[in-house]
């Protein structure tokens, strides 16, 4: 498509400037100001890329061509006798057109409501494309990567029939040629690299605060055009909110799309914070000489983050010049500026908490919880997973929190059990949920209540929202914008943790782990319940299901512990009742296995001491201190196990 900026022309240019600096061993791409997504598309033969763009439909193009590497197999359609859903979805709109439905689309953008942006049979084709694609999605008649590729096809379709001379800044009074042409959809050309490549929508000023990439590419806008008021038409079907329309030009309003690289009194602000941010060894910039922030105070500001003081700067001479060329300092050029922004790699490393390597480009290991949950054993995964069985049918996580650990170990089925119901409604919630879906929806909460890591009032109004109406999704947004992202009621089961003012927001790192941990919890068949530990039907398991408990310690005390809260006090009553049921299980011959601390400070657990020796049951010590605010063990540490019924080498029982 015809978009203003892009790059299209000067791959090779900015290809041929960068390469001499590279050393060969880059992994990773960071295209911030994506557009039409050519830079990473050209790129990405070579690189991991993460693509990023503030306008959706740039968004949704990347999904399809940036992130895609699978062929697409449409089996959900397929059952439904749909094998090739852009034929279809030509033949049912035009029967659509035939039956004389009038649709936003139509109603916006076509002569139907005074408008010349689409001819009438046009604007119906989009209507019902639209529509039905969200139909599939809805129905998961269609994956997340088949969505955003055919949603992309159509996008990329429009351009080629819109009544327009470039931007949708204003349709033509008469009918243009090509505007006539019937929207036809056409394959996307998707290059496979078989890396991990991301797309990501949101401001790009934020996301370099997140991730690391051996090479960062920037382009932002350099004038005072914006692109949300240019692209409005092809960024309103993407979003497909049918929003109400304003004015002569129907645009929605776009004002939180407003880019401050086209504000004049922004843009040398809002590069410098950009330029400061970014987390990369290599750097490239465009820009024009005609640009809103002048050339040579570029070059002081990139000076003053360069780690060793120098830019490189290539003019490359525009196409097209001003009317009249009078001199030289006239003429009109393409800027291109490299820099190092830190030495190396390894010191980006060590400055920065997200490792993008192991945030962004490779499958993590273990699956996170979406909620910082007290005691959470995600950083015992690693040593945990290896000491239980394989081949487990159904496995029981009594005690299931965060859900860190069930979710990690492969099952047939899954038991989610905890006392508090709050956990149980979220994480049921996300089941069989689409990501993104959620991620936008959370967004749109962030937005409305303004939720920022400083707005405290907004965060309070939002809690006494949430309190007065609880809903899984406003917990989690709570969570979010919470101390330490915690999870805290009062004993009304009154959500009442403070704001984690400064610190806490839905930042990159919680999207992706929300990501991750949906995407798994969706292909695992898994039941969630609400009950005391003791009331569990364990009667029904057998020898080749696992229960797992992992319950307040006795001798440690966590949030959860003093009985305050939302939380049942855990004594000694309580831990009795536990060994029984572990004793009966033991009889059944089920597996089990327990998380526990021995030794905490100064103090034993006596009773798990006796009760494990009583028994012959089996310790596997683990290496862990916690250092989580509520357990303040640093200094005395404690002794961390996992005691199980069974060898954790042979995985027979032992006794
Ligand atoms: C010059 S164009 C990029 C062209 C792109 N390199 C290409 O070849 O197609 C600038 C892009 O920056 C995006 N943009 C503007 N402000 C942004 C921001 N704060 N964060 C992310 N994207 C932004 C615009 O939507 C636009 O697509």
């Amino acid at each position: 498509m015809r978009y203003i900026g892009s790059k299209n022309l000067l791959l090779d240019e900015i290809d041929n400037f960068l390469s001499p600096h590279l050393s060969g061993e880059e992994k990773t791409f960071l295209d911030l100001f994506a557009g039409t997504n050519v830079v990473s598309a050209f790129f990405k033969k070579r690189y991991s890329i993460i693509s990023n763009d503030i306008l959706y439909f740039s968004f949704v193009n990347a999904k399809a061509i940036i992130e895609g590497n699978d062929e697409l197999r449409y089996d959900g359609l397929l059952k439904k006798g749909i094998s090739d859903p852009v034929s279809f979805l030509e033949n049912e709109s035009l029967k659509y057109i035939e039956e004389n439905h009038v649709g936003y689309y139509e109603e916006s953008y076509s002569p139907t409501g005074g408008v010349m942006y689409f001819t009438v049979e046009n604007a119906k084709k989009i209507d019902y494309m639209r529509e039905q694609l969200e139909v599939w999605k809805d129905e998961f008649d269609i994956s997340s990567e088949e969505y955003h590729y055919l949603l992309a096809t159509l996008l990329s379709a429009i351009p080629y029939v819109s009544n327009i001379t470039g931007t949708y800044g204003a349709f033509l009074k008469h009918w243009d040629k090509r505007a006539l042409n019937p929207l036809v959809l056409r394959p996307l050309t998707v290059e496979k690299n078989f890396k991990s490549n991301k797309a990501y929508n949101i401001d790009s000023n934020e996301l370099v605060k997140e991730v690391i990439a051996d090479i960062t590419y920037i382009d932002t806008p350099y004038n005072s055009r914006q692109y949300a008021s240019n692209y409005h038409v092809l960024e309103n079907i993407a979003r497909h909110t049918k929003p109400p329309l304003k004015g002569k030009t129907k645009i929605f309003d776009w004002k939180e799309l407003r880019s401050d690289y086209s504000v004049k009194k922004n843009a040398y602000e809002t590069m410098k914070d950009l330029i400061k941010n970014v987390q990369s060894e290599h750097v490239v910039i465009s820009y024009s000489s005609d640009g809103i922030i002048e050339e040579d105070k570029f070059v002081e500001l990139i000076k003053g983050y360069s780690y060793d003081k120098e830019v490189k700067v290539k003019k490359i001479k525009y196409r097209k010049y001003k009317s009249k060329v009078k001199s030289e300092s006239d003429e009109l050029y393409e800027l291109l500026f490299y820099f190092k922004k830190s030495e190396t790699k390894t010191t980006l490393k060590t400055q920065k908490t997200i490792n993008t390597k192991e945030t962004w480009n490779l499958a993590p290991k273990f699956v996170k919880s979406p909620l910082n949950y007290i005691g959470g054993k995600y950083k015992l995964l690693n040593q945990l997973v290896p000491l239980f069985p394989n081949n487990i049918k159904t496995f029981v996580d009594v005690f299931s929190g965060g859900c860190n650990v069930g979710i990690n170990i492969p099952a047939k089925n899954h038991i989610f059990n905890d006392m508090n119901v709050r956990l149980n409604e979220l994480f049921e919630f996300l089941h069989y949920k689409n990501p993104d879906d959620v991620i936008a929806l959370i967004e749109n909460r962030i937005n409305e209540f303004q939720l920022t890591k400083t707005n405290c009032d907004g965060f309070l109004r939002f809690r006494d929202t949430y309190n007065e109406n609880p809903n899984p999704l406003d917990l989690y947004v709570l969570v979010s914008f919470s101390y330490n992202y915690q999870i805290r009621f009062n004993n009304n089961m009154k959500f009442n943790n403070p704001f984690g003012r400064d610190r806490s927001h839905f930042s990159m790192n919680m999207k992706q782990n929300l990501y991750n941990f949906m995407t798994k919890l969706n292909c695992l068949n898994a039941n969630f319940s609400t009950s005391f530990f003791e009331n569990l039907n364990y009667f029904e398991l057998s020898e080749n299901d696992f229960v797992y408990f992992d319950p307040p310690y006795l001798i440690t005390i966590g949030n959860y512990n003093d009985g305050n809260r939302g939380f049942r006090n855990w004594d000694e009553v309580e831990e009795k009742k536990l060994y029984k049921i572990m004793d009966i299980l033991t009889e059944q011959g089920v597996r089990w296995a327990l998380s526990n601390v021995l030794t905490h400070k100064e103090k034993e657990n006596k009773l798990l001491v006796d009760f494990v020796n009583a028994n012959g049951y089996n310790i596997t010590d683990l290496d862990y201190n916690y250092n989580n605010s509520s357990y303040n063990s640093k200094k005395k540490g404690s002794r961390e196990v996992l005691i199980t019924n069974y060898c954790t080498k042979t995985f027979e029982l032992t006794s």
